[in-house]
């Protein structure tokens, strides 16, 4: 593992907080006993709550198991507690980072009406300032970045103000799992796939989010937010990106970005949506009484550039579906010659590529072949590689991957001001007209199903199927 060679402070606002609990911590403990440290680094927790340095380990304790390392890890540990409005609290916060090291990366584990005052305080404690210094100062900004075009744009204005962009690392953790490098390492490091990768052979992409739980204790930020908001905007336009995108000229943030803001541009308002919500979600606590969020969104995309166009892309996500499950499924296109005339052309199943970003990671390839015995009678067959079953270590974390980049300077994973308004360019139509347009249908759907039935229409139509259609049962 590549290991940070400067002494380092890592201050996570929002400590006290899930996102820390969760994964920030795990994933700091895992690089900890990957030895990606110099003995010299500091984990400073700071929020609100009023813990006392051992108070906060212990409840960092809690949620995860911090098994053989946990009383060297946690001697780097230390908490403030202060509010993130109080210029008085980030002097007491400057007092603390004074005699430890001076490479200082901050984390934004807050909800986003906290934001600008940490960003304001810290630029006024002279903590992180855009002024050139002999140290790095950087932060991290967890999603979600804005609601939509303008306040994103206008909150990339204001970080501006108080930071260069280079100081700036917005995080997407899918950008961070290795299955979703991986689309880029199969795409450039392969040549026998290139040549099929545009609209001459590929029919159509399908992007599936699809998740088991139901929006679980996140009540009041989800019914604000939306499926749209909450998955596709980030996540599901970054896969897009990767699989659709141009090879960079090289692995650098600044050439992969570039390209990534290329394709994002090249896609306009969606041709067409659908909603839907999941019985039940009234109920859910932190949800309005008659709320028209969406926690199932499908849209149907179009790249206007000379690679796909007329090259369908479909997206969907959604909560409290059957199963969870990220994919990304690439349909050739049929064969154009009838040579077994005894198949019915139509039958004939087209080549799919699924890149499964979680669970079972790997990539499957579907074929057709001969089946035993006499005659010509096909079957699709798959041609699969497993992670599992390739490599023996554990697939790390995102946040682990993400936190080491940040430290290193390597904004290559994150998202840069231009990607992240050119993603809400996208689908900021589609969330105007449903916000404005009560009469839209917001279809229903049982929880545990692949999504409201009309979304088979939605694609049926365009004579395409979703790919579970095809391949679940062999995936
Ligand atoms: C988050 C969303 O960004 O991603 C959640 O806010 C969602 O609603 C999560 O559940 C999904 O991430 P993963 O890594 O579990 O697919």
């Amino acid at each position: 593992m590549t290991r940070v060679k400067e002494e380092v402070s890592i201050i996570i606002f929002g400590a006290s907080g899930d996102l820390n609990k969760r994964k920030l911590m795990p994933a700091l403990s895992e690089l900890f006993k990957a030895k990606a440290f110099t003995t010299h680094f500091n984990i400073i927790g700071y929020s609100r709550t009023d813990f006392s340095d051992e108070n906060f380990i212990e409840h960092l304790k809690k949620i995860a198991p911090y098994k053989d390392i946990e009383a060297d890890f946690f001697t780097h540990v230390s908490y403030i507690s202060g509010s993130y409005d109080s210029l008085e609290d980030f002097k007491k916060l400057a007092h603390h980072l004074k005699d430890k090291p001076q490479n200082r990366l901050f984390y934004m584990a807050v909800p986003p009406e906290q934001v600008m005052p940490i960003c304001e305080n810290l630029y006024a404690s002279d903590l992180c300032t855009k002024e050139k210094k002999n140290h790095f100062e950087r932060i991290i900004f967890e999603k979600p970045f804005g609601t939509n075009y303008e306040s994103a744009k206008e909150l990339n204005r204001k970080l501006l103000q108080f930071f260069n962009e280079d100081q700036i690392y917005r995080i997407d953790h899918y950008l961070g799992k290795e299955t979703v490098q991986n689309l880029m390492a199969f795409r450039f490091a392969n040549i026998i796939f290139e040549p099929l990768w545009n609209r001459s052979y590929v029919d159509y992409i399908d992007i599936n989010v699809s998740e088991e739980l139901g929006i679980v204790g996140r009540g009041e930020y989800f019914d604000h937010t939306g499926i749209t908001r909450d998955v596709i905007q980030n996540h599901a336009l970054q896969l897009l990106a990767m699989i659709a995108m141009e090879a960079p000229a090289n692995l650098n943030a600044t050439a992969i970005r570039n390209e990534k803001v290329k394709l994002l541009s090249s896609i306009p308002a969606p041709v067409a949506a659908l909603r839907g919500q999941y019985e039940g979600y009234l109920g859910e606590q932190g949800v309005k009484a008659h709320s028209q969020t969406e926690t199932f969104s499908a849209l149907k995309l179009s790249i206007d550039n000379w690679r796909w166009a007329d090259t369908p892309i479909y997206i969907r996500a959604g909560k409290a579906l059957m199963e969870k499950s990220t994919e990304v499924s690439v349909f050739f296109k049929r064969v154009p010659h009838k040579l077994f005339k005894s198949v019915n052309i139509d039958a004939i199943e087209p080549n799919v590529l699924v890149f499964k970003i979680q669970p079972k990671e790997g990539i499957h390839l579907y074929f057709q072949s001969k089946n035993l015995g006499t005659g010509f009678k096909l079957s699709p067959v798959d041609m699969d590689f497993s992670y599992h079953n390739e490599f023996t270590s554990r697939i790390s974390d995102a946040y682990e991957r993400l936190l080491l980049d940040a430290l290193l300077g390597d904004a290559s994973l994150f998202i840069r001001g231009d990607e992240v308004e050119a993603s809400w360019k996208i689908v900021d139509p589609v969330l105007k007209t449903w916000e404005e347009n009560s009469d839209i249908p917001l279809y229903a759907y049982k929880k545990g199903q692949l999504g409201p039935d009309e979304m088979f229409d939605f694609i049926r139509r365009d004579g395409h199927a979703w790919n579970q259609n095809i391949c679940r049962l062999k995936l």
